[in-house]
């Protein structure tokens, strides 16, 4: 191995960076947008249940395979198995962390190009929601706008992950998350206190079932596994720089519920803000960039707002992107021996490159469709709907049948003994979701949706 492998500095430092990496435009930007084409509360409702009974046994799952073998997911299933089809599945992985990646940039990129906007007060020139989605039009039609400010956020990205595990992405973290928090939090309170608000609020806690389809329900779990992270070993990766003493069943409940609070709180600061102004909440990917700028510029103190939200997202998305960004340099730097400042160095510009078309969906390549879908949408159902699900299953296949539970759970015991004592309950039915439920529900789900059974 090129350098010896790094740790967290804390326990703490790393359910922040998992946090971190959890935490994303995956809450903010993506959870509301399909919450929204989807009914509201009922999609909410399948969603918890997907995170509660699948999302949170694999990422016990992930952190403990990462742990266990001190590798990128690629070494990972290496070391414990050997098989060329696992080694695949952990590239699959690899594979995934790089499209994410590419698009999820982009995204992230309007959301600095969107700060820039709310310094220069542009809002207050587009007051309703018509002109403010044509603003929004405008500027994702202008390729050099999408571009420049995908670049930057990769420059960004990184810079943090240039400096290593503790003092690249944990010291980042462990800023960027708690100004997170608080930014949210003011947020949600000026939310609920706007006139109106509490027709968002039933729109998020009153369930329209006739909503619901086959294909909501592949989003729901989907969205489970883009908004933990799992699937690609991101966790596996995070997992891996942690040592024997830390208790992975308590450090994983952590990030699912700061995850799963941190989503439900955008939804109410978002669809607070949405209904308040009578905006559509099916609006799309455009959604909190249609329609929150209409927002700030009718609320006092908009001005502020805009730009603490638009700084919020930013945030939020950099310490994911640092996750998806690691793990390909975590492959290079434990499978080829590179160093990781070349790694980042490399595969940043790369990833950067397969953005491009990504960025050009919403101008010179709009008219290009596969399957009726602009490149960034292929991209992102590919990797969200279809990589990691399919990940996920795997993940699950792997710890309960191949490597095998009585293994597993002599690995989990570590830095967890006292749980296993009070708590036996709690990791035979770990035991049996990840066996049974899991492998079982994720196939249903993607088959049904796919059309292969009805
Ligand atoms: N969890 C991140 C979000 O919600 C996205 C992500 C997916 C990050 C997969 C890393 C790996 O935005």
């Amino acid at each position: 191995m090129a350098e010896k492998r790094e740790h967290w500095g804390s326990k703490f430092g790393f359910i922040l960076a998992a946090a971190g990496s959890a935490i994303g435009l995956g809450n903010i930007w993506k959870f509301p947008y399909i919450a929204g084409e989807n009914g509201g509360a009922a999609f909410v409702f399948i969603y918890l249940i997907c995170i509660a009974m699948i999302g949170l046994p694999v990422l016990i799952a992930e952190i403990l395979l990462g742990r266990t073998t001190q590798r990128n997911p690629v070494g990972a299933f290496n070391k414990l198995n050997g098989r060329p089809f696992w080694t695949m599945v952990g590239g699959i992985g690899v594979l995934a962390g790089f499209i994410i990646l590419s698009f999820y940039s982009v995204v992230a990129g309007w959301s600095i190009g969107y700060i820039v906007e709310a310094v220069k007060g542009t809002f207050y020139n587009y007051p309703d929601a018509a002109s403010a989605g044509e603003h929004f039009d405008a500027l994702v039609h202008n390729a050099w706008w999408v571009i420049g400010y995908h670049g930057l956020f990769f420059i960004l990205t990184m810079i943090v992950v240039y400096f290593g595990v503790k003092g690249g992405i944990e010291r980042g973290s462990k800023i960027m998350m708690p100004v997170l928090f608080v930014i949210l939090i003011i947020l949600v309170i000026r939310g609920v206190t706007l006139e109106g608000a509490d027709k968002g609020l039933t729109f998020l806690w009153n369930p329209d079932w006739s909503k619901i389809t086959s294909q909501s329900v592949l989003i729901a779990l989907g969205h489970a596994f883009f908004t933990l992270s799992l699937g690609m070993g991101a966790m596996m990766t995070y997992g891996s720089y942690l040592s024997e003493k830390d208790n992975i069943p308590a450090a994983a409940l952590e990030i699912v519920i700061l995850d799963t609070l941190i989503a439900l709180l955008a939804g109410v600061a978002i669809f607070t803000a949405v209904f308040a102004t009578a905006q559509d909440p099916a609006v799309g990917p455009g959604l909190i960039f249609r329609t929150l700028p209409v927002v700030f510029t009718k609320m006092p103190g908009g001005f502020l707002f805009a730009i603490l939200f638009f700084l919020l997202l930013t945030l939020a998305a950099l310490t994911s992107a640092i996750s998806l960004l690691e793990v390909v340099v975590a492959f290079f730097v434990d499978e080829m021996n590179w160093t990781r400042h070349r790694a980042v160095l490399v595969f940043g510009f790369i990833t950067f490159l397969l953005g491009v078309p990504s960025a050009l969906s919403f101008n010179l390549l709009a008219d290009y469709k596969l399957f009726d879908h602009t490149f960034f949408d292929v991209m992102d159902f590919l990797a969200s709907n279809i990589l990691l699900p399919v990940g996920g299953f795997f993940i699950s296949i792997f710890v309960a049948w191949v490597w095998g539970l009585d293994r597993a759970v002599v690995e989990l015991k570590k830095g967890a003994v006292n749980l296993f004592e009070k708590h036996a309950g709690i990791i035979r039915s770990w035991k049996w979701f990840l066996k049974y439920l899991s492998p079982v529900m994720i196939l249903i789900v993607f088959l049904y949706s796919i059309g292969l059974i009805k």
